[in-house]
């Protein structure tokens, strides 16, 4: 039996599959390689994860030599040094005062986490999140998900969950623009506060930029003035830096593009680049809260994946990840902003560092979603070896997120490959 019938057969994908998955066998840098060699540009990172690229030797030689000693201790019960270091380290490269973390196994187990802290810290039960956001496929992570496409036959999902407008200036919420608009999405969260929560707010939620959401790079001021309102309000700020952090951004964490500290940030996929872990941080003061007991995660902080996260960081510091995501991040965006002069499809081109959306329409007055456009781009990609992620409320957006470690000729390449399956897309 080959692999393809073993998952029609035996795997439960759960996903809407609109390409033929590729039968991965290894990867190398930006490269992954199929079970008959076939070569591809990997622009998508397994979903934003490998951004130090695939099987760097230097994390998996610290994840091997880990595992030669131990497998498994549960950081609850025993020191493990590796959980110990990681955390302090952790607690130096993120901004302000954010000291201590939790470990966990992933994304949506972070997110949980920091909202459980928050209740409990909070002694309030109250959230706002952001439509069009995506923070996970767990009931609470499904819950401050701003977007039903996302939640259908979950239902019921927590109370006590209010949405804010997602600031997205291409598709504006109040139709307006960022000369005129004195940030009014951000402005419009103290109505939100107070007419749509009971009193109860313990934290607002949000993806410093949105992934799932199209890549939706919120303007400047946008944080600084929704933390002057929660500040107000007495309610915190969870960043959900699990997929715009770790340097896919052109910043360690994407947050940092604004002049803004958030009091817990949540991160995962490029935190181990590959390896499981997810992990919330925060203050002392308020991680202290937690009682005995409150919360646990039996594989969290697992010393493989800690050891990997480790030498991860050490990796995005010395080779200045950062620094190169956002060098070539500019240059991508700036010939898809040349391009956009030509090709009709193009409606917008945003993002920062490596973390670019393009998005299809196929009326640019209107604005008209090009779903079946970017699903033909995507599936154009494939055939030729550069696979690309697509997403957006409506399927509409390319999203070109590659390991960082991107060569600039294999950029140009998917440029080049990208340009063709524009070309090559059905009309409206
Ligand atoms: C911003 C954000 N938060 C949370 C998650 C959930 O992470 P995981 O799939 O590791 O649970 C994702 C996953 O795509 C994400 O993009």
């Amino acid at each position: 039996m080959g692999v393809k019938e073993q998952y029609r057969d035996y795997v439960m994908t759960g996903f809407v599959k609109r390409v033929e998955p590729v039968e991965v066998s290894h990867g190398k840098g930006a490269l992954l390689y199929d079970a008959d060699g076939t070569e591809y540009i990997d622009c998508f990172a397994g979903i934003s994860v490998t951004n130090a690229g695939h099987s760097d030797e230097r994390i998996l030689s610290a994840a091997r030599e880990t595992m030669d000693k131990i497998v498994h201790a549960c950081s609850y019960v025993y020191h493990v040094p590796q959980v110990g270091e990681l955390a302090q380290r952790l607690a130096e490269v993120t901004p302000g005062d954010l000291q201590k973390s939790f470990f966990g196994n992933s994304g949506a187990e972070a997110l949980e986490g920091a909202m459980r802290l928050a209740k409990r810290a909070s002694g309030k039960h109250e959230f706002v999140a952001l439509e069009s956001s995506f923070h996970g496929r767990t009931n609470a992570t499904l819950s401050i998900t701003g977007n039903s496409g996302r939640k259908k036959g979950g239902f019921p999902y927590s109370t006590g969950i209010a949405f804010a407008p997602a600031p997205f200036c291409y598709r504006c919420f109040a139709e307006t623009t960022p000369d005129k608009c004195d940030l009014l999405c951000a402005r419009r969260l103290s109505e939100i506060i107070r007419l749509h929560l009971s009193g109860e707010g313990a934290a607002f939620i949000a993806e410093p930029i949105m992934g799932e959401g199209g890549i939706v790079v919120p303007p400047p001021g946008y944080f600084e003035r929704v933390k002057e309102i929660l500040d107000a309000e007495g309610m915190w700020f969870i960043a959900d830096e699990v997929q715009s952090g770790y340097s896919r951004t052109g910043k360690l964490f994407a947050i940092e593009h604004w002049d803004v500290v958030p009091d817990m940030m949540c991160m995962a996929k490029g935190l181990a680049n590959g390896f499981p872990l997810g992990a919330f941080i925060t203050t002392a003061e308020i991680a202290d809260k937690f009682q005995i007991g409150d919360h646990l995660s039996t594989f969290g902080g697992n010393p493989i994946s800690c050891a990997a996260a480790i030498a991860n960081l050490d990796v995005h510091l010395s080779d200045d990840l950062p620094g190169q995501s956002a060098r070539k991040g500019e240059a991508l965006m700036a010939k898809f902003r040349e391009l956009q002069r030509s090709q009709e499809l193009i409606g917008d081109v945003r993002g920062k560092g490596l973390m670019v959306g393009v998005e299809l329409v196929t009326d640019r007055d209107k604005k008209t979603p090009g779903a079946a456009q970017a699903a033909a781009v995507r599936q154009y990609c494939l055939e030729h070896g550069v696979l690309i992620g697509v997403g957006g409320n409506f399927g509409n957006v390319l999203r070109v997120q590659p390991p960082l470690v991107i060569s600039d000729a294999q950029l140009d390449q998917v440029f080049e490959t990208i340009m063709a399956g524009m070309k090559a897309a059905p009309a409206a």
